[in-house]
């Protein structure tokens, strides 16, 4: 990354955009690549696998693995720089390296309760990343709508000169938003799975009239419950701390998991009027 160092100093104003995949890249990915090339002046695009983020051995030997593709791609939406590390390369120390920090209780809802060390995980990759790369936009999905929340924490409390990017949930013409996991789901499941979208997109209809959060919840639990997934949780969420809200705001996103046979799914949708 040196010439990198170079080119900020004959241009002060260069702006280095960086894209942190685990791969297996999709449409998704590559809406994330056009927007920072549109914000920055060079891309770089890391595919790395994080062993940490996984609290379950199996999910993270069945996640998806297709570097030769991911590079074709990347290439033909004009990435100019792929960092592929190995596992040693960014934990030399092993990967029961202590790690420490205070999420303020970003982490406790959600995913964090069902994935117990998965965003220490992912806060210790990422802050690994930042440190190697040093860009100065960097950009996530809003499909993994805690882990961006997770990320801001982590450059504001690491007073790290990062500005974090997000970027809208790409979807399928039918609404199922697009993730790495579904290469695993058949085609009768990628219909199944559009009970997540529809639950969703019943949530912002419902949110107008629902006399208490604790009601809308009930009403789409049991709307979702039609289909063929299983839930594993459904909240409505205030944008900030993420926290389940009681009284319906202007300023919450309803959030969702669940298993389509063994492959989770989450998404979410704001649901500001
Ligand atoms: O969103 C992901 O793909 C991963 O959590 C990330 C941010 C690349 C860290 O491994």
């Amino acid at each position: 990354m040196g010439f990198i160092a170079n080119l900020r100093k004959v241009n002060p104003d260069f702006i280095l955009g960086f894209v942190p995949t685990m791969g297996a890249l999709h449409e998704g990915h590559m809406s994330l690549i056009k927007e920072a090339k549109r914000k920055a002046d060079l891309v770089v695009c890391s595919v790395f696998v994080n062993p940490t983020q996984f609290n379950d051995a199996k999910d993270l030997e069945k996640y998806p693995r297709t570097l030769e593709a991911d590079l074709k791609l990347l290439e033909e939406n004009g990435c100019d720089f792929v960092y592929t590390p190995q596992v040693e390369d960014i934990y030399p120390n092993g990967l029961d390296e202590p790690y420490e920090i205070n999420f303020a209780g970003l982490d406790e809802v959600m995913e964090g309760k069902f994935r117990p060390g998965h965003f220490k995980g992912v806060a210790q990759v990422v802050e690994r990343f930042f440190r190697i790369v040093n860009p100065d936009k960097a950009f996530f999905g809003r499909k993994d709508f805690q882990q961006t929340a997770i990320i801001k924490h982590l450059v504001k409390v690491k007073s790290l000169p990062i500005e974090i990017c997000i970027v809208e949930t790409s979807r399928s013409k039918d609404g199922l938003a697009l993730s790495s996991r579904n290469t695993r789901l058949s085609d009768e499941q990628l219909k199944e799975a559009l009970i997540i979208y529809k639950t969703l997109i019943n949530a912002k209809e419902l949110i107008k009239t629902a006399p208490t959060v604790a009601i809308l919840k009930e009403k789409l639990i049991s709307f979702f419950n039609q289909g063929n997934l299983k839930l594993e949780y459904l909240e409505i969420v205030d944008d900030d701390t993420l926290q389940p809200i009681n009284n319906t705001q202007s300023s919450c996103t309803c959030c969702i998991a669940a298993f389509c046979g063994p492959v989770r799914l989450i998404d979410n949708m704001s649901l500001k009027a």
